[in-house]
């Protein structure tokens, strides 16, 4: 039998993703040892093979194949915009991609005027302001902390996750538009979905009736 690859994201994520599949007995104890520095983890009788990966790469190693299945939110996925399906929304990890900044810049925003625009999701935000709002911005591509960047006044708003919204409100900053929601999704290589699609079929099945078990 042809092993089965998972990537996930690394993190919170990848955590909550291996809970779910031990519950539809796809277990990995390999991967449970948090000292080790393997990278891979096989269960050689389900024929199936676990790794980390950072958030971003998981949907190029999906697209190209080297996964065959990837846990991923909607945000790199929209980000990253790879050739692949995507299957399933996982309901983990619910928030949205939001415009945000200080309530000053809610006028900026409504007389599109040319602002700045930081963000950790250039192409998220160029889509947002070019092909939906049909405004010009300077965006400017920050890795961490965005939200100081309308503090320190490298911009004048942020395009970024808002979980509870408690990062904003301790900066004094505001949601000012919405852009879209998201979660968790899983996705799949192209190919894979064809030439293992009674294995990926038989998961995605599993997986939803769980969700609906639990969401009773
Ligand atoms: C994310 C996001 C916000 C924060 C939102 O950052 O970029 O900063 O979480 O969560 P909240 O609405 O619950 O406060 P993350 O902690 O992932 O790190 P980052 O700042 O390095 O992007």
């Amino acid at each position: 039998m042809r092993y089965l690859t998972f990537a996930l994201a690394k993190g919170r994520l990848a955590s909550k993703s291996l809970a779910m599949f031990e519950k539809i007995g796809i277990t990995c104890e390999e991967m449970k040892d948090k000292d080790s520095r393997k990278l891979i983890f096989v269960n050689e009788e389900l024929g199936i093979r676990f790794f980390l990966a950072k958030a971003s790469d998981v949907p190029t190693y999906v697209e190209y194949g080297a996964a065959d299945i990837g846990i991923v939110g909607k945000d790199t996925i929209l980000e990253e915009g790879r050739k692949l399906y995507e299957v399933m929304d996982l309901g983990m990890g619910s928030c949205h991609m939001c415009v945000c900044g200080p309530e000053s810049a809610r006028e900026l925003l409504k007389h599109h005027e040319r602002i700045r625009v930081a963000t950790k999701y250039p192409a998220i935000a160029k889509d947002y302001f070019y092909n939906k709002k049909h405004q010009t911005v300077e965006i400017i591509k920050l890795n961490g902390s965005i939200e100081l960047a309308p503090i320190v006044g490298l911009s004048e708003v942020i395009v970024d996750i808002v979980e509870t919204g408690a990062t904003l409100k301790e900066n004094g900053l505001t949601v000012l538009e919405e852009i879209c929601p998201l979660s968790a999704r899983m996705v799949v290589n192209q190919v894979s979905m064809k030439r293992e699609n009674d294995r990926i079929t038989s998961l995605i099945h599993d997986l939803r009736t769980l969700l609906q078990e639990e969401n009773k």
